[in-house]
């Protein structure tokens, strides 16, 4: 398993250009399935998430072609059962089962695990595909539904811990080849639904109020290829932007999606950062001292759960106690105990953290855990002394495209040693 060796201390500077959103294009790739025309997207993350997304389309039947950013793919005959080596490897493969159901009226993939932020029901989706007439039992850890003819109905989305993401999606994609129209309530508005909704309108699916909580879908019979271009990633552009502030550094970030990050942004600021909106990106800077903050996680527009982690490590660095609240996934603090060795001054209690700015971090060898908690980890080897360690790197490479070759270009002492196992 790959590591990456970090020398904490300089300065981020320079420009960095952000990719495609993971969490779009995930989605977008499962949309495919629910025509046997060609559909062609742009901007698509080389990600090892992505590619196992593929391996599932093919395992369907799809031919696809995936270069320079740019996927290719045509869902002509498919199979409505989902390998299960690769979709325990991505819990969010269950974005497929919607799509299957619509098309093959019928569909068996198996139940996402649980993973290190917490447990993962669907309960969500499964109540509301059941309300729009599928029949869905579990048999042997798998989900297996059998859908006829869809009908379309008003279903509540809201769980107990807001709305949900990839519930939406696959009661939204399901909604768009079912008979009738089909209120959600209680909608995710995430920018990544948005943008699924609006690559299904462009394969002819009649969606209205997109971008909001209630979207009214007009079933129609078929829905026919599309060439699409897929929004920029939210998150990746906030982990940078984080980095630049916790190294003093000066980041372009282009093609940073600035109108998706007001909430990020916004706490960026009260902290003592720079932002500067520019023609086609953002520039992140600081030069003054980095002050404590609060956040509270909530769903969108409120302060995205995936930016907590990298949150938590500038809050050790900063002058004063901060305080995060995660109301999303009440036990996503895997990064806590890896940024306390790094010398972090943090109290955790339920779903609540205080940290308590320190001089300096040191560095240490850590372990990636999870996604974020992995770019967390990173932040924190580029402002600590000496030389830190992050093994496990491969969650990483799940959700940003060549980190340490973007890090490496704007300054950072980042290096990735291989290794056979
Ligand atoms: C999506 O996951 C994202 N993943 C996550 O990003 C993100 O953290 C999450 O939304 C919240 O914004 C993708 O888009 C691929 P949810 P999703 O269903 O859809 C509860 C990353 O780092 N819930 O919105 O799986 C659930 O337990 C990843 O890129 C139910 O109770 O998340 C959670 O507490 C991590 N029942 C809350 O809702 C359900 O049926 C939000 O989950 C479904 C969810």
């Amino acid at each position: 398993m790959d590591k990456f060796v970090i020398q904490g201390g300089n300065p981020l500077i320079g420009k960095v250009t952000i990719s495609g959103s993971k969490n779009s294009a995930l989605p977008i790739l499962a949309a495919t399935l629910l025509t046997p025309e060609e559909c062609i997207i742009h901007r698509v993350p080389d990600l090892s998430d992505i590619r196992y997304m593929l391996e599932i389309l093919k395992f369907l039947g799809a031919q696809v072609h995936y270069e320079k950013g740019t996927v290719r793919v045509k869902n002509k005959m498919i199979n409505w059962i989902a390998p299960y080596d690769l979709v325990r490897k991505m819990r969010a493969s269950i974005c497929i089962l919607g799509p299957l159901i619509a098309r093959c009226g019928k569909a068996r993939v198996s139940l996402p695990g649980g993973c290190v932020i917490g447990d993962r029901p669907i309960d969500l989706h499964i109540s509301g595909l059941q309300k729009l007439g599928a029949n869905i039992d579990i048999i042997k850890g798998d989900v297996v539904a059998q859908g006829g003819q869809l009908r379309g109905t008003t279903i509540n989305l809201r769980g107990p811990y807001g709305s949900t993401v990839l519930g939406t999606d696959n009661v939204m994609m399901a909604a768009c080849r079912s008979e009738g129209t089909t209120i959600i309530e209680g909608a995710a508005c995430e920018p990544e639904v948005e943008d699924l909704a609006k690559f299904l309108v462009s394969m002819g699916a009649k969606i209205s109020g997109i971008g909001s909580q209630r979207l009214i879908i007009e079933g129609v019979k078929e829905l026919h290829g599309s060439e699409y271009t897929i929004i920029t990633d939210r998150i990746e552009a906030g982990t940078f932007a984080v980095g630049a502030a916790m190294t003093k550094g000066d980041l372009f970030l282009e093609q940073a999606p600035v109108n998706h990050m007001t909430s990020v942004l916004g706490k960026l600021q009260d902290c003592g950062v720079t932002i500067q909106v520019e023609e086609n990106g953002l520039r992140v800077s600081r030069s003054g001292p980095l002050k404590a903050f609060e956040i509270v996680t909530s769903s969108y527009p409120g302060f995205p759960t995936d930016m907590q982690a990298q949150f938590c490590a500038m809050a050790t660095i900063a002058c004063g106690k901060s305080k995060v609240v995660e109301n999303i996934f009440p036990n996503r603090f895997m990064h806590i105990s890896e940024l306390k060795r790094l010398g972090a001054n943090i109290e955790l209690s339920k779903n609540e953290v205080h940290i308590y700015g320190t001089e300096r971090l040191s560095g240490a060898p850590v372990m990636a855990s999870d996604l974020r908690a992995s770019a967390a980890l990173v932040l924190a080897g580029l402002v600590a002394d000496n030389t830190t360690e992050v093994h496990r790197v491969y969650h990483i490479d799940r959700g940003y495209e060549r980190i340490d070759e973007k890090l490496l270009s704007v300054g950072a002492m980042i290096k990735r040693v291989y290794s056979k196992t």
